[in-house]
């Protein structure tokens, strides 16, 4: 296995340039060739980075270079097809979150990975920023207990406007869009993580946008004797990214969640301990897929392949709570 990594993208749009800088800093590896339905936006990341080759279609770029590995960083609909490619051409991919539209794609994508004995994960990069690490480590210890409670919200506004439509992917069914897949599955993952386990009763609500996506959702899953999550997702209301674990010997309080470096945790009779864990980026994720590659696994033991299908697998329960189907579902 190579000590520089060179890798694909696959869909050219505002995260690319993120995993790109990412990737440089890890120091190995290197973004060596970009691929868009689009050449003129292959072109223009490729300009805008100095990536060596763009290409207008997945396949060419997959056909022609020598990759290491790609990034799949398109539309949530899109991911399901654009990784199976990637087999095809017997390369390991990273694919952004929401891994796919529903559990049947993803649990599709994890069989032919596991045939092919190629890496598979989902840039679920929250995951393994040393924050997320170190709550694993502390839950594991015993810290505060048995986890009973977890609340945590991620709202982002971002208004739906006519001029967007149909290029906005948040909105758009066709394109997998609304709050539970781009924004949901990051307090879900963190709920899978947190109690160890998939919930026994999933009930939530949703309020949905004229485009027949959910614009604010909420998400309650019940684990059992008493033990519950509550999260809230929004395209409407920005709210605190904080998330808070409840457990039977103390609490940990995480401000803003999704990207923390830092942690506070308090228990009975003693002063809140603010733990700083240090910085959090999409380099860590990398380094793990890296690490991942070199010792010749096909998924992480830090971001394992059955936490994404339950994720997957309660988004799905959840829209059909809501009685919301994606074209050709
Ligand atoms: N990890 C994170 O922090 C993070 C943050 C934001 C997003 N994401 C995830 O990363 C992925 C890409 O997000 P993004 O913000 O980069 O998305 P984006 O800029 O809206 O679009 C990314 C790519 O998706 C395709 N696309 C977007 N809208 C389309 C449309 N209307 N019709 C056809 N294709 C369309 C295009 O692919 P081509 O260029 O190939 O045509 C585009 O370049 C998503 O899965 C998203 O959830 C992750």
């Amino acid at each position: 296995m190579s000590s520089s990594f060179k890798w694909g993208i696959i869909g050219c749009g505002l995260i690319a340039p993120k995993f790109f800088q990412a990737l440089e800093n890890t120091g190995e590896g290197h973004v060596v060739a970009a691929a868009s339905k689009s050449m003129r936006r292959a072109r223009r990341i490729q300009q805008k980075l100095g990536i060596e080759c763009a290409y207008g279609s997945y396949a060419e770029m997959l056909e022609h270079e020598k990759l290491d590995a790609v990034y799949i960083a398109n539309t949530h609909a899109e991911h399901y097809q654009s990784a199976k490619l990637c087999f095809e051409h017997n390369l390991p991919v990273l694919v952004e979150k929401a891994f796919t539209r529903n559990e049947a794609e993803a649990e599709e994508l994890i069989d032919l990975a596991g045939m092919k004995n190629l890496m598979l994960m989902e840039a679920m990069w929250t995951r393994f920023n040393p924050a997320t690490v170190k709550i694993r480590e502390l839950l594991a210890d015993g810290a505060i207990g048995e986890v009973i409670r977890l609340k945590a919200a991620f709202g982002v506004k971002m208004p739906l406007s006519m001029k967007t439509m149909p290029w906005n992917r948040m909105y758009n069914p066709y394109l997998a869009g609304g709050a539970l897949l781009d924004l949901g599955v990051y307090p879900l993952a963190y709920a899978r993580m947190v109690f160890g386990r998939r919930p026994e009763r999933i009930g939530g609500s949703a309020k949905m946008a004229w485009t027949g996506v959910d614009k604010t959702s909420e998400y309650h899953l019940d684990y059992g004797g008493g033990r519950r999550a509550d999260l809230m997702t929004s395209f409407v209301e920005q709210r605190p990214r904080d998330a808070v674990i409840t457990g039977t010997k103390g609490i940990i309080t995480v401000p803003h969640f999704s990207g923390a470096d830092r942690l506070t945790l308090t228990r009975p009779g003693g002063a809140p301990e603010v733990i700083e864990c240090g910085a959090n980026g999409f380099e860590h994720e990398i380094l793990e897929f890296h690490r991942c590659l070199r010792e010749g696994l096909t998924e992480s033991p830090g971001m394992p392949l059955s936490e994404t299908l339950d994720v997957m697998r309660t988004a799905d329960a959840l829209r059909t709570l809501w009685g919301m189907k994606y074209p050709g579902e």
